[in-house]
């Protein structure tokens, strides 16, 4: 079954680009062209089983005859990677949405610093070719474990972006990586950084950055596996470490309320209740369920908005609130 809304486009190759991470090109099926899409924006991936995947596009965001979006198998993760290495063929038909970012650059900033691990190296590449393209500073962080793993490198020097590049394998050690706080501290005031990777880049990224400019540091979180559980006041500073604590829930345009119980998210509770709003991962990675709010002080719980963001918006999907009643605009 095709959702309504989404796009079909065709595998027109796959590329392996290093240990474990297979690049897939798509193209559209009869049209010339495919909806633009700008520096870190990722679509959604539709399975016929109904799960949805989360994957950056990692072309030249110039280009609109195709798509080009990496993947890295992961053995111990929720299955999507697996699935896409095993049965994806070239020349099958995929069901995708239409880009989406939550993780755009902010092209009028004087310097840009993009920090990568792994295959959050991904929505940094298509960043790198708009940066050149409009001849702004910036530099590229990339590390992983091995150089094997690497998989963007040889693509990044064959385009002429060397000169951007700091380049670190850690042997399975952070440690042995890129020094977060020196990253940081070389970057001038008004820069604006972008963080992609592993949950111990990114926690070391927020603890290095916490004194910068509120909305000056932009994140892009992985789809977690259930070896990655979400931890409360770990990965999202501030965040509470109460799980689940029941509130009121207001829809100021509907003029209708609700109470969200411990166990239940506003989403349940809002379609228990006939109310139908868009979401896709259901785990704060996507931005789809993304609502404003006008009184009352969420429980933040996602991956997606930044510190400005988070000042009127609220991912419903997973968000709660520190308040006895969240008002939305809804
Ligand atoms: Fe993806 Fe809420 S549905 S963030």
């Amino acid at each position: 079954m095709v959702r309504t809304g989404a796009l079909q486009v065709r595998v027109r190759s796959i590329t392996y680009l290093g240990e474990d991470v297979n690049a897939y090109e798509l193209v559209p099926l009869e049209a010339d062209s495919l909806p633009p899409f700008t520096a870190g924006a990722h679509i959604d991936l539709y399975f016929r089983d109904g799960r949805v995947r989360q994957y950056s596009l990692c072309n030249n965001p110039a280009e609109t005859s195709r798509y080009i979006f990496a993947v890295q198998r992961e053995e111990n993760g929720r299955g999507g990677s697996k699935a896409i290495h095993e049965i994806v063929q070239v020349g099958r038909i995929l069901a995708i949405s239409h880009p989406r970012n939550n993780f755009p650059l902010h092209e009028t900033a004087k310097h840009h610093v993009l920090v990568a691990g792994g295959i959050g190296i991904t929505p940094m590449v298509a960043m790198a070719y708009r940066l050149r393209a409009i001849s702004a500073s910036f530099e590229l962080h990339y590390g992983a474990r091995s150089p094997s793993r690497l998989a963007f490198l040889e693509q990044l020097k064959e385009q002429g972006l060397s000169e951007h590049l700091h380049v670190y394998v850690d042997g399975g050690d952070p440690s042995r990586g890129m020094d977060l706080q020196q990253i940081v501290s070389h970057a001038p005031p008004d820069a604006h950084i972008y963080c992609c990777g592993p949950a111990g880049l990114v926690r070391g990224m927020r603890l290095a950055t916490a004194a910068r400019e509120p909305g000056t540091v932009h994140f892009e979180h992985f789809a977690l596996s259930p070896a990655q559980p979400f931890v409360q006041g770990e990965m999202m500073l501030g965040g509470s470490a109460t799980i689940g604590v029941g509130f009121k829930v207001k829809l100021a345009r509907a003029d209708r309320e609700f109470y969200v119980p411990d166990d239940k998210t506003i989403v349940d509770v809002l379609r228990e209740n006939g109310i139908e709003v868009p979401t896709s991962c259901e785990a704060g990675l996507c931005g789809t369920c993304r609502t404003s709010y006008l009184q009352g002080e969420p429980d933040h719980r996602d991956y997606v908005l930044d510190t400005e963001e988070r000042r009127y918006q609220v991912m419903i999907c997973c968000s709660r609130s520190r308040t006895p009643c969240l008002v939305l605009d809804l």
